[in-house]
């Protein structure tokens, strides 16, 4: 009997999964998901899970700026993939999403018409998919920095349950929610919710409606702060120093290393620029010296510190103080994995991190060329990352070690990638409540309540037969006295 039951309930939650496709154009990859749900719960209270994952390419959409229609053509496989996830009878009625983030925005600001050809070979790509992609316009776009700040805490928060799936205790007590980190190719985000008392300014604040709650989120994002960009700006700030010369020491990078680069693969507008005509056919070779001292110095030069303005991170942006805990994910998450942190927990003390980055950064080359999973490229960079990362975490947003203590760092939860596409989902579909469902009061919840209101049908009951029982004694006191007044 039990048996045929819970064939049913497979059955029946068969029939009512629902599936949708969100597409992450990031600045140096592209990646699939695929998520799935019940559909019976769509107003919130559903477990979203991921049902897979499918890397699409090494490089980002906003690189066929010479070839757009090689951007569709980048998604082709992954959509042949997504098919064989999602059974056929569900893929009509499965949507589609696609983010283009920071490498599009950039792209976007110096040549718009190229940023265009290129959305339009992903849209038509997309349009040729066998899912549902009825609103070009709205189910695949670029999507603006703090958007992107607001989607990675939505989802954060959605998938670490801190709103939507209400027991009776959450139901009262709204839970806290978790503060968001982002590191990606291009941008950062910093988004959170500040102490109570904190009133933001509105161009950082973004109110939002989640499940009968409002939430003030401050969000920044910082253009050309991410590991890619940040990169390429600092060797910008490398060669600048050195008057161009075409042989620069390098302190961030191991000894025993030469890289080379021409100029056009540095001065890469937006992010960086140089005014210098004589120098655009030069290659310049970085030498590595494994100078970790130095190499603070110098990444902190790519951030303006500023004292008259004190509580802004940096580049005179506000902040108000931390608050809460905060989860660390993506390029943050990748650095101190590299680094071997996260073998045992997702937290560890702020001089752990800073002592594990500073042995890395004075390893040389023939220690660091060979680590396992960790390519050429990214050894060589990895030092200049956790610099970044430092900089970036400490002394900008002032994550002191107390305050690192409530700071984790997280790749997935529940098997799901941290970053903004649950939540860009949920957006777009319209499937964020702003109420509460009413009709979906849990069963637990209806027999608190219903307990309670008993108790309190009780307790009145009993505090009525109670002041009868006074009323009467108190009648019978007063008739007593009365009654020996009267015979005075
Ligand atoms: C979800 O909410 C929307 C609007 O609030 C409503 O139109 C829709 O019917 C709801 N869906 C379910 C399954 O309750
Ligand atoms: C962009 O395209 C428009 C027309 O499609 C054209 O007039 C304009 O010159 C182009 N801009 C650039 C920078 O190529
Ligand atoms: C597409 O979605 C956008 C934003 O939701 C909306 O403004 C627009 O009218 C929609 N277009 C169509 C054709 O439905
Ligand atoms: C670059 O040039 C300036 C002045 O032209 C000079 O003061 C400085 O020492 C030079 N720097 C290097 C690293 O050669
Ligand atoms: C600069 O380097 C890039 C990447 O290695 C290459 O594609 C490009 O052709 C080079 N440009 C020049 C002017 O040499
Ligand atoms: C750069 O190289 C091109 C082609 O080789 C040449 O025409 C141009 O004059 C060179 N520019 C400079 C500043 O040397
Ligand atoms: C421009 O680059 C040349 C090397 O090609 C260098 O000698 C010169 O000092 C640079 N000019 C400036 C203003 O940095
Ligand atoms: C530092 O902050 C003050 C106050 O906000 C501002 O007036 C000043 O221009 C800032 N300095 C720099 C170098 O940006
Ligand atoms: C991380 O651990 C691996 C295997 O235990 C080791 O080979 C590697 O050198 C370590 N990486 C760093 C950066 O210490
Ligand atoms: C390297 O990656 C593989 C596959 O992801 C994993 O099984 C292995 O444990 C990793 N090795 C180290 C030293 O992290
Ligand atoms: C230095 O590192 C780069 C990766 O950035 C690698 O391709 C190159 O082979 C290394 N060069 C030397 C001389 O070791
Ligand atoms: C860290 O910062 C918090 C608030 O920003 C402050 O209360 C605390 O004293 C600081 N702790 C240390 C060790 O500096």
């Amino acid at each position: 009997m039990r048996c045929v039951v819970s064939v049913l309930d497979v059955c029946v939650s068969h029939l009512f999964l629902q599936y949708s496709v969100v597409v992450d154009c990031g600045s140096s990859h592209t990646q699939f998901y695929v998520y799935k749900w019940e559909a019976d719960k769509e107003n919130g209270t559903a477990i979203i899970t991921e049902a897979s994952s499918c890397y699409a390419d090494d490089h980002g959409i906003s690189t066929y700026v010479n070839n757009p229609d090689l951007a569709g053509e980048s998604l082709k496989e992954c959509l042949t993939k997504a098919e064989a996830v999602i059974p056929p009878s569900k893929q009509a009625s499965s949507p589609i999403y696609l983010g283009a983030t920071a490498g599009m925005r950039l792209l976007r600001d110096v040549d718009v018409n190229s940023s265009r050809a290129i959305m339009q070979s992903v849209r038509n790509a997309l349009s040729d998919s066998a899912f549902r992609f009825v609103n070009a316009t709205s189910q695949a776009r670029i999507i603006d920095g703090d958007e992107e700040g607001a989607y990675g805490w939505i989802s954060v928060n959605y998938i670490a349950g801190k709103f939507g799936h209400f027991s009776p205790l959450e139901y009262f007590f709204q839970q806290s929610t978790v503060g968001a980190l982002d590191l990606g190719g291009a941008s950062t985000q910093i988004t959170y919710v500040p102490a109570n008392d904190v009133t933001l300014p509105a161009e950082y604040s973004k109110k939002l409606m989640l499940y009968g709650a409002e939430y003030d989120v401050y969000t920044h994002s910082f253009s050309c702060y991410g590991l890619k960009e940040a990169h390429r700006r600092f060797l910008a700030h490398l060669v600048q120093a050195n008057n161009y010369s075409t042989s620069i020491v390098n302190p961030c990078a191991p000894s025993g290393n030469v890289t080379s680069l021409n100029f056009t693969s540095i001065f890469k507008a937006p992010c960086c620029h140089s005014d210098n005509t004589t120098a655009k056919n030069l290659t310049f070779h970085f030498s590595g010296s494994s100078d970790p001292d130095k190499c603070q110095t110098q990444v902190e030069q790519l951030f303006l510190f500023n004292k008259s303005c004190p509580s802004c991170s940096f580049n005179n942006v506000y902040q108000p103080a931390l608050n809460g805990e905060f989860m660390a994910f993506s390029g943050f998450y990748y650095i101190v994995k590299d680094l071997n942190l996260t073998v045992n927990s997702a937290k560890f003390p702020l001089d752990e991190f800073e002592n594990a980055a500073k042995q890395y950064c004075q390893k040389p080359w023939n220690e660091v060329s060979h680590l396992p999973n960790v390519s050429a490229a990214q050894a060589v960079q990895l030092c200049f990352n956790a610099q970044h990362m430092s900089t970036l975490l400490v002394k900008g947003y002032d994550f002191n070690e107390t305050q690192w203590e409530s700071l984790s760092f997280q790749d997935k939860i529940e098997g799901a990638d941290l970053g903004w596409t649950v939540g860009f989902m949920l957006n777009t579909s319209n499937s964020l409540p702003a109420e509460y469902p009413r009709q979906r009061i849990n069963t637990a919840l209806f027999v608190l309540l219903l307990l309670l209101f008993i108790g309190f049908l009780l307790l009145s009951i009993g505090f009525i037969l109670h002041s009868r029982r006074v009323a009467r004694r108190n009648n019978a006191e007063y008739s007593r006295l009365s009654s020996s007044y009267g015979s005075i």
